[in-house]
C-alpha cells in the first residue's frame, strides 16, 4: 500500500516531510494548501506538468468502475477537489466510457475496484476488453493514475487496478503518479492518493481555490455504511427444509422512513454482528476485559462492542499477522512474514483470528488489537419486494453460507446473523443500488429471468412490480433449488403470477431430483421461444449461485451464437441486454 518513484524535485529529508504534512492533512486542508500555492503563484515548475495541448472536452477524465460505490464515491471527491482548485474535469462510470475517448484526453485518472475472483466490476467488463483488444489506441502523450482498490484475503488482490495500469502504459500513456493500492481500510491510503493526484494536475495560470465548488461535494445519502438505517426484525421464516444444511429464509425488516431509495433490482447493504461466542473466545484467548473503551472511527466504544460490530473476528490480514508476530515474539510467525507475500497468503488461508490468537498465544493492548483487525465488511442482499408495492417493510431471502476451513465446516457471518434475528431484534442496513440489475425502460421487451437459489429474490421484486403496474411484456421465470416438495421458494406467489398471467412461463429444475439437469435446459427445450424473444428485444436476466451461472449462461452463449450469429451474446451484452447479479 505504498506509492512508489514518484519523480520530485526535493531532497530526501524534505520529501519526507511534505508526505508527513500531506498524511497529516484532510482533503479540505489539502485543497487550502494547494490553492494557497497556487495563489503565491509559485511555478509549478517540474512538479506538476504544463497545461496540456487542447482537447474536446476538459483536459482531465476521472473514471470509476464500481459495483458496492466505493470507488464512485472517491471519484466524486477528486472532481469536487478538482472543481474546487479550477482544474476542468469530467466524471465518468467506466461502464460509459469508450476506450477509442481516451486518446483525446491529456490526463486520466481511474479509481477501479477488483470483483469476482480477480475481474473488473461487472460494470466495467466492456470497457476492459476493450482496452485489452489489439485495436485498442496508443495513448502516447496521455498520463494516467490508477488506484486500485480490493480485499487482500482475496486470492487476486487489486488485480482490475493492476491490469488496468499496466495496459495503459503498455498503450504509451505515462504514469502521472504511481498506482496506489488499497485493502479494505481504503480511506486514509485513498485520501492520501487523492491529494498526490490533485498536487500532480495542471492549474489553469492564476486560478487561487475557490470557495464554492462548480460540483459541489455530493450530499450525503440519508443512509449509507457509515450511518445505517436501524430498523427492526418483523418476521424471520425458513422457506426451504429447515434440516438442510445450508436453510434458506425469508426476513421482513420493518420500513418506516419515506426516505429509502430502493427500486426493484437494488439490494440492502447489512450490517451484521459478529456471533456473541466468537466476541467471546476472542476476548477469552486475548485476556482483555469486555468494557475496556477502545476508539474506532474516531468514536470511543467499549472493547466488546468494537469486536462485536466493528472488526472481522474471521479473516485476519496482513497487518494484524505483523502485529501478532510481533507481539507474540514466535519464531514460526516472524518466518511467516519474512518468506514474503505469498507465504503470508497462504498462511493467512489457513489460519482464522482465533486459530492465531490459539496457537500464538500472547498478550494484546486493546487499542493495538482494534487496529491491528480488518474493518468487518457490510454483505449485500437482494430485495425480495417491490417498495410501490408494500412499502412499510424490506424483504430479503437469505442462505446460511458454509464453507469448509482446515477440516472443520464454517458458518459465514452476516447469514448467520440474519438467520438467527429474532422478531424485535434491531438490524442495521443502508440501501445498495445494482444500477446493472433493473428492469428496462422498454415496457414491451420480453423478460426471461434466470434464478439459481435464493437468486430468486429480486425476480420476486419484479414480479410484484409487474403485476401492479399491469406491464404488457411477456416474462419467463426459470428456477433451480435442491428439491421441489421442500425448496421451492415462494411456489405460491410465482403460481399466482403465472395463474394471472404476469409470468408467461415458470420452469423449475430442482438438482436433487434431476441431477443431469442444468437451467440452460428448459430454455434450450424451447429454443425456438427463446431465439424468437430475443429477436424482440428480450431481457435477460441471471441472478445467484455465480458458479451454477456462469455455466448456464456458456450453453446458452453457443446455442445463441450458432443459430442467431456469431458475436450475438457480446451485442446483447453491448446492448445493456444481459443483466448479471451474481455472487
Ligand atoms: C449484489 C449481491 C447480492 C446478494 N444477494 C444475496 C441474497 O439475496 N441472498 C443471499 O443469501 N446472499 C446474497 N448475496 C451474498 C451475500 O452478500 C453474502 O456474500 C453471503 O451471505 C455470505 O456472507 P457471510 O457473511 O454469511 O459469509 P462470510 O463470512 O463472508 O464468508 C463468505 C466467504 O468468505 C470465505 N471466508 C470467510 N472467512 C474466511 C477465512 N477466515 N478464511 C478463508 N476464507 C474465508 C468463505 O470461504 C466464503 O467464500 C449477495 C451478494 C451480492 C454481491
Ligand atoms: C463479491 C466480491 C468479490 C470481490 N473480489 C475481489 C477480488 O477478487 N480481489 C480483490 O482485491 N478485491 C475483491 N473484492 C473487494 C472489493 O474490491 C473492495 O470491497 C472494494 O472496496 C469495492 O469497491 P467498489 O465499492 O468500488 O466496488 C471483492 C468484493 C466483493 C463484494
Amino acid at each position: 500500500m505504498t506509492a512508489h518513484g514518484l519523480a520530485h524535485p526535493f531532497s530526501e529529508t524534505q520529501w519526507q516531510r511534505i508526505h508527513a504534512l500531506l498524511e497529516d492533512l484532510d482533503p479540505r486542508q489539502a485543497l487550502w494548501l494547494s490553492g494557497y500555492l497556487a495563489g503565491q503563484r509559485i511555478d509549478p515548475g517540474d512538479a506538476a506538468p504544463a497545461d496540456p495541448a487542447p482537447t474536446t472536452g476538459p483536459a482531465v477524465l476521472i473514471a470509476y468502475g464500481t459495483e458496492t460505490d466505493n470507488s464512485r464515491h472517491l471519484a466524486e471527491r477528486l472532481k469536487a477537489l478538482c472543481d474546487q482548485a479550477g482544474i476542468a474535469s469530467d466524471l465518468q462510470n467506466l461502464e460509459r466510457v469508450r476506450v477509442r475517448q481516451l486518446a483525446r484526453r491529456a490526463y486520466l485518472v481511474v479509481i477501479t475496484a477488483t470483483h469476482g475472483d480477480g475481474e473488473p466490476p461487472e460494470p466495467a467488463l466492456s470497457f476492459f476488453e476493450e482496452l485489452a483488444d489489439d485495436t485498442a489506441p496508443k495513448l502516447d502523450g496521455v498520463r494516467f493514475a490508477v488506484l486500485a482498490l480490493g480485499d487482500s484475503t482475496y486470492e487476486h488482490f487489486c488485480t482490475a487496478g493492476r491490469t488496468l495500469d499496466a495496459r495503459l502504459e503498455a498503450l504509451g500513456g505515462q504514469r502521472l503518479i504511481e498506482r496506489q493500492e488499497c485493502d479494505v481500510d481504503f480511506e486514509t491510503p485513498a485520501r492520501q492518493w487523492l491529494t498526490r493526484v490533485l498536487a500532480s494536475l495542471p492549474r489553469p495560470k492564476g486560478a487561487t481555490v475557490s470557495k464554492a465548488p462548480a460540483t459541489p461535494v455530493p450530499a450525503r445519502p440519508a443512509y449509507d455504511k457509515q450511518t445505517p438505517l436501524e430498523t427492526e426484525v418483523l418476521v424471520n421464516q425458513c422457506l426451504s427444509a429447515s434440516d438442510r444444511a445450508s436453510p434458506i429464509h425469508h426476513l421482513e425488516l420493518a420500513l418506516d422512513v419515506a426516505d429509502f431509495p430502493a427500486a426493484p433490482g437494488d439490494a440492502v447493504g447489512i450490517l451484521a454482528d459478529n456471533p456473541p461466542e466468537l466476541v467471546a473466545a476472542v476476548l477469552d484467548a486475548s485476556g482483555l476485559s469486555a468494557e475496556q473503551p477502545v476508539t474506532v472511527d474516531g468514536q470511543a466504544r467499549p472493547l466488546v462492542e468494537a469486536l462485536r460490530q466493528h472488526r472481522d473476528l474471521t479473516l485476519p490480514g496482513s497487518r494484524f499477522l505483523e502485529y501478532w508476530a510481533g507481539l507474540s515474539g514466535d519464531a514460526g510467525l516472524r518466518r511467516v512474514l519474512e518468506n514474503g507475500a505469498r507465504d503470508q497468503r497462504a498462511f493467512l488461508r489457513r489460519h482464522q483470528v482465533l486459530d492465531i490468537l490459539h496457537h500464538y498465544p500472547a498478550r494484546p493492548e486493546a487499542a493495538a488489537l482494534v487496529d491491528a483487525l480488518r474493518p468487518l465488511q457490510p454483505r449485500l442482499y437482494d430485495l425480495a419486494n417491490s417498495l410501490d408495492v408494500e412499502s412499510d417493510a424490506l424483504h430479503l431471502t437469505a442462505k446460511l453460507f458454509r464453507y469448509p476451513f482446515e477440516g472443520r465446516l464454517e458458518t459465514g457471518i452476516a447469514s448467520r446473523y440474519l438467520l438467527n434475528l429474532q422478531p424485535g431484534d434491531p438490524v442495521r442496513l443502508y440501501p445498495h443500488r445494482n444500477a446493472r440489475f433493473q428492469l428496462p425502460s422498454d415496457p414491451r421487451a420480453p423478460l426471461i429471468l434466470i434464478a439459481e437459489g435464493t437468486g430468486i429474490a429480486p425476480y420476486r421484486a419484479f414480479v410484484q412490480h409487474l403485476a401492479a403496474s399491469g406491464r404488457p411484456a411477456p416474462c419467463w421465470l426459470v428456477f433451480a433449488e435442491q428439491r421441489f416438495e421442500e425448496d421451492f421458494l415462494y411456489q405460491l406467489t410465482f403460481q399466482d403470477a403465472h395463474a394471472r398471467g404476469v409470468l408467461e412461463r415458470v420452469d423449475t429444475v430442482f438438482h436433487a431430483d434431476q441431477p443431469d439437469r442444468d437451467l440452460a435446459d428448459p430454455l434450450l427445450a424451447r429454443a425456438g421461444q427463446l431465439f424468437d424473444w430475443l429477436n424482440r428485444d428480450a431481457h435477460l436476466y441471471f441472478c445467484g449461485d455465480k458458479d451454477r451461472l456462469g455455466d448456464t449462461e456458456a450453453r446458452l452463449r453457443e446455442a445463441v451464437d450458432a443459430h442467431l450469429g456469431a458475436g450475438h451474446w457480446k451485442q446483447l451484452s453491448k446492448a445493456r441486454r444481459l443483466h448479471r447479479n451474481l455472487y
